[in-house]
């Protein structure tokens, strides 16, 4: 069966994933890999939906248990509509934000029982895991910095960027601890150096990826 490669960008706040996402993505359609470009939460129009009640902070007072069976229902959505298909059919798909800020934001720097969120992943990804995770590390100062200065002073900061810079650290520490633990899909990026080298650094990691593969995983990826 055609198999897709399967890209996540992971990080704190302002880390510059998205021109890193958008630029990488430019460079695989001209190399003629058909690229899929999504996001979480959302990335489906349930999932969506989901993310501005909790992007909003409607339903943060339901509570951390009730507000990450959102995102997990929203995970869910995402992969069945979006994420498996285009896989199967043999794309690249580049996703901002998966698993792994779940269990960070959620796990990590969270108060839910981990043999729980454990068992919501499980059931919500249900086998779609990422090929390659790029996470971009930077100071949270910086990036709250940054993030802050993207969205202008006239609108506020979302849910989770609102919190103390105590728990933004905690949640730099927690995605290294990740990409220690498990060095075969994860790639550590300093996003705190320029735009062109962070750029270099992505496109080596990616296409060191792709190209350690079989020919026939190779194949697939081709002009699906
Ligand atoms: P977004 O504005 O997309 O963040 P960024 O631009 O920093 O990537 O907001 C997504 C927020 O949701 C972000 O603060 C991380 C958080 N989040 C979780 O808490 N759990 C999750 O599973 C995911 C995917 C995101």
């Amino acid at each position: 069966m055609a198999r897709g490669f399967f890209i996540t960008f992971e990080g704190g706040e302002g880390a510059g994933k998205s021109t890193q996402i958008a630029r990488l993505a430019q460079k695989l359609r001209d190399k003629r890999y058909p690229t899929v470009v999504t996001r979480e939460p959302g990335g489906s129009p349930g999932a969506e939906a989901v993310r501005h009640v909790i992007l909003s902070g409607a339903a943060e007072p339901f509570g951390q248990e009730m507000e990450a069976l959102l995102f997990a229902a929203a995970r869910s959505d995402h992969i069945e509509q979006l994420i498996r298909p285009a896989l199967r059919r043999g794309k690249v798909v580049l996703c901002d934000r998966f698993v792994d800020s779940w269990r960070v934001y959620q796990g990590a720097t969270g108060t839910i029982d981990p043999a729980l969120l454990e068992e919501i992943e499980r059931v919500s990804v249900n086998g779609v895991m990422p090929d390659l995770t790029l996470i971009f590390d930077i100071d949270p100062e910086e990036g709250l910095k940054r993030a802050s200065a993207r969205r202008g002073d006239d609108q506020a900061a979302d849910r989770f960027e609102k919190e103390t810079l105590a728990i933004h650290k905690r949640r730099r520490q927690a995605f290294l601890d990740i990409a220690r633990k498990e060095p075969k899909r994860c790639v550590v990026i300093d996003a705190s150096a320029d735009t062109e080298t962070v750029e270099n650094a992505v496109t080596e990691a990616v296409f060191a990826a792709l190209d350690s593969r079989s020919p026939a995983e190779q194949e697939a990826t081709q002009g699906a």
